[in-house]
């Protein structure tokens, strides 16, 4: 019997070994070959100074497309050409004020981060081709064609907020990403759905309603005043929100709205599980066309990307521990 439980950890191990994510990997393979222990300080630049010129106005059209994206390239549009993404949220939904605030996957720094390797296409991609990685996946819609006006005025304004910092050298500015819920709990843990419904009840849904649907602006593409997160007008299955990790450390640091990560609202573990519970099942959300191909080399593939016909249960909702190297 013994004998039976040690072959049967031993495989188990090789096999989890074989198929975990490999941080190591993901270090090297992202590294840019810059070095600095330099300080850099977390920055916002004043709108005052945006000069009154042509670039002055790309980056101000950047802006505003970041902060009402449903009234520019939605899919209420009048003009159906301009109609690129598929729901009616705004960048800004999830990039909060307009991309400056910390610890929301902010845009500050930022176009010195790019070109760029991503795990997900296992490839080197530029700021342009991560903005329309939002675009297909948060945004449900299509790409924005390279040399439309839109997709340079959004980098346009990327780089006004990337003023001062060193090309390369902003990996080490903080703030710049999301902030990471405790990583022990999680490979320990597996996240309740049920006990997340709670929070929400309590702590979401006063403002994203209690079928997630949330409350629209008046008028036609006009946005939400709070969006929605689920159903059929928010982010699809192929986008970072749809990860129970990424949407955990996006809830706790700025949800309930207000929220900070200096001045958090929810633990540890009910950011986990409420992002377990917006991102159930049973919640409609659209799906991503070839979402399969996504994270094709094993060593990298984050371990809460879940997709039913590839993965287990556990990459939804965990525990995460046999899964990170
Ligand atoms: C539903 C939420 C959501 C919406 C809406 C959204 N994004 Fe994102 N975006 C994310 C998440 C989550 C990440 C990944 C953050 C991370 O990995 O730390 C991300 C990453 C990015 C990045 C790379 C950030 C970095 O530091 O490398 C860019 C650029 C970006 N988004 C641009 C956009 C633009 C432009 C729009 C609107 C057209 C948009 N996003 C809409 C959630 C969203
Ligand atoms: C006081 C209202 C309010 C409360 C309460 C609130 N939110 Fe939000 N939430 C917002 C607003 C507003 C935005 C979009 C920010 C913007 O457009 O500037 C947002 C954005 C989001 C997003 C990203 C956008 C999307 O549609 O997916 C998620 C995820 C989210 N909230 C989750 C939660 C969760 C989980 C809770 C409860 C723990 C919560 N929120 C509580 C107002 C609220």
């Amino acid at each position: 019997m013994k004998k039976v439980m040690v072959v049967a950890t031993l495989s188990a191990l090789c096999v989890t070994t074989l198929f975990s994510f490999d941080a190591k990997v993901l270090k090297e393979r992202s590294d840019n070959g810059y070095k600095s222990d330099a300080k850099l300080e977390y920055k916002i630049p004043d709108d005052k100074n945006i000069p009154n010129n042509q670039f002055g106005d790309l980056v101000k059209y950047g802006k505003e497309l970041i902060v009402h994206t449903s009234k520019y390239i939605g899919p209420e549009v009048e003009d159906s050409k301009m109609r690129y993404a598929g729901n009616n949220l705004n960048c800004q939904s999830c990039h909060l004020d307009a991309g400056t605030k910390s610890y929301s996957s902010s845009y500050i720094g930022i176009f010195a981060a790019f070109p760029q390797y991503g795990a997900r296409g296992d490839s080197i991609g530029t700021l342009a081709d991560r903005i329309n990685g939002c675009m297909q996946r948060s945004m449900n819609g299509k790409s924005l064609p390279l040399d439309s006006k839109e997709i340079k005025a959004m980098q346009a304004y990327m780089y006004w907020l990337s003023q001062g910092y060193p090309v390369a050298g902003v990996d080490k500015l903080e703030g710049r990403s999301l902030y990471p819920i405790d990583r022990k709990m999680i490979k320990t843990q597996a996240a309740n759905p049920v006990k997340g419904g709670v929070v929400y009840e309590q702590q979401c849904a006063s403002c994203h309603g209690a079928n997630g649907e949330g409350i629209k602006n008046e008028g036609r593409a006009n946005g939400y005043m709070y969006p929605p997160l689920w159903g059929e007008d928010t982010y699809n299955k192929g986008a970072g929100m749809y990860r129970l990790l990424k949407a955990a450390d996006f809830i706790k640091s700025n949800m309930p709205l207000g929220a900070t990560k200096e001045n958090p609202i929810l633990t540890d573990e009910e950011a986990y599980n409420v992002a377990a519970f917006i991102n159930m099942d049973s919640h409609f959300r659209p799906d991503k066309a070839d979402r399969i191909k996504d994270f094709p080399s094993e060593e990298v593939k984050a371990p809460d990307v879940y997709r039913p016909t590839i993965e287990t249960k556990e990459n939804q909702v965990g525990p995460f521990g046999k899964f990170i190297k």
